[in-house]
């Protein structure tokens, strides 16, 4: 499976703060916001992922995540001049994907909860169509939003109605069959000019061929378009990390969990980043793991 991380888009209701700044590298408590969808897709196994920004933000994400080996990844990067749409991802993107399937996560996504890592994992290892992911919401009307019959099988999908027949907001990370490159290519534009994703999905709906996981009120699944819902978000993860004393989405840590990486080398990634909490945190993560470490290591 390969995957595609889009993180373009002007961010225009985060201004100023993104004038200069991509959305999706702003700091969701103690790390930048794409560490949180790029984790989504490690937890599903994939390591070859695309990720998709515009030129001016490019090189902001390579020099913070590099050709991703350093994590077991191997990361490439494309540009999107404009905001084209969520399903641009498969058109710039086709070669990327090839003849494998595909997941796709929007960068400024975050998810936390229950067994999210054995959902993930069990979608890709058998991907036929398309999943998504749905989960319920008080304003269902800013979102694609999945509607079920009695048995909760997903019958319709709309793209922000102003009159939602349900208040299951489609989250942002879709996993697809390779149909999905074609049926992306031949969508046409809505009237905003935009490839739809909702077109996208309504194409494997009327097949018969989208599945619709629930991810339930026990999960969370987190806004960061305005100021105050960023804020939150970041209130939130921090809440949880000193709680239980873990960090959400520590790329490291999820690389060696995966066996992306040995106990060894993060170790090594953990010294790189010095006498802060995070480093300190990979270090400990890493003498969890069987690296000897030394007497400092706590977390
Ligand atoms: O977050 C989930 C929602 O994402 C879904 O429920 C909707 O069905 C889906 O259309 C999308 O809705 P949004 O209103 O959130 O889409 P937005 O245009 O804000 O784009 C989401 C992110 O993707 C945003 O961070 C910018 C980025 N993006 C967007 C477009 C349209 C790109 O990188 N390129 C694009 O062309």
């Amino acid at each position: 499976m390969k995957g595609i991380v889009l993180a373009g888009g002007a961010g225009t209701r985060l201004h100023p703060v993104t004038l200069s700044v991509s959305k999706q590298l702003l700091p969701v408590y103690d790390k930048p916001m794409v560490y949180y969808p790029l984790s989504v897709l490690m937890l599903a196994g994939v390591r070859e992922i695309l990720l998709i920004s515009t030129p001016d933000h490019l090189p902001q994400f390579r020099s913070l995540l590099g050709d991703g080996s350093r994590l077991g990844l191997e990361l490439t990067y494309a540009e999107q001049p404009e905001p084209r749409g969520l399903a641009d991802a498969f058109v710039i993107g086709a070669d990327h994907v090839g003849d494998d399937t595909a997941a796709l996560v929007l960068g400024d996504n975050i998810f936390h909860g229950p067994r999210f890592a054995e959902i993930l994992e069990r979608t890709a290892a058998d991907v036929e169509g398309c999943v998504l992911f749905g989960y319920p919401v008080g304003d269902p009307e800013r979102y694609g939003v999945a509607v079920t019959d009695a048995g909760g099988r997903l019958v319709d999908i709309e793209e922000k109605p102003a009159r939602p027949r349900s208040n299951r907001a489609i989250t942002g990370l879709y996993f697809y069959d390779n149909d999905v490159v074609d049926i992306a290519k031949n969508i046409r534009p809505s009237p905003r000019g935009e490839l739809e994703i909702t077109d996208v999905n309504r194409v494997y709906l009327e097949r018969g061929d989208a599945q619709l996981v629930d991810l339930g009120r026990g999960f969370a699944w987190l806004d960061t378009g305005t100021h105050d819902s960023l804020l939150a978000a970041g209130q939130y993860l921090q809440t949880l990390e000193h709680r239980q004393g873990v960090r959400i989405a520590c790329l490291e840590e999820v690389a060696l969990r995966m066996g992306f990486i040995d106990a060894a080398h993060c170790y090594t990634l953990g010294e790189q980043l010095g006498d802060t909490g995070y480093g300190r945190y990979v270090r400990a993560i890493a003498v969890e793991h069987g690296h000897p470490g030394v007497s400092d290591d706590l977390f």
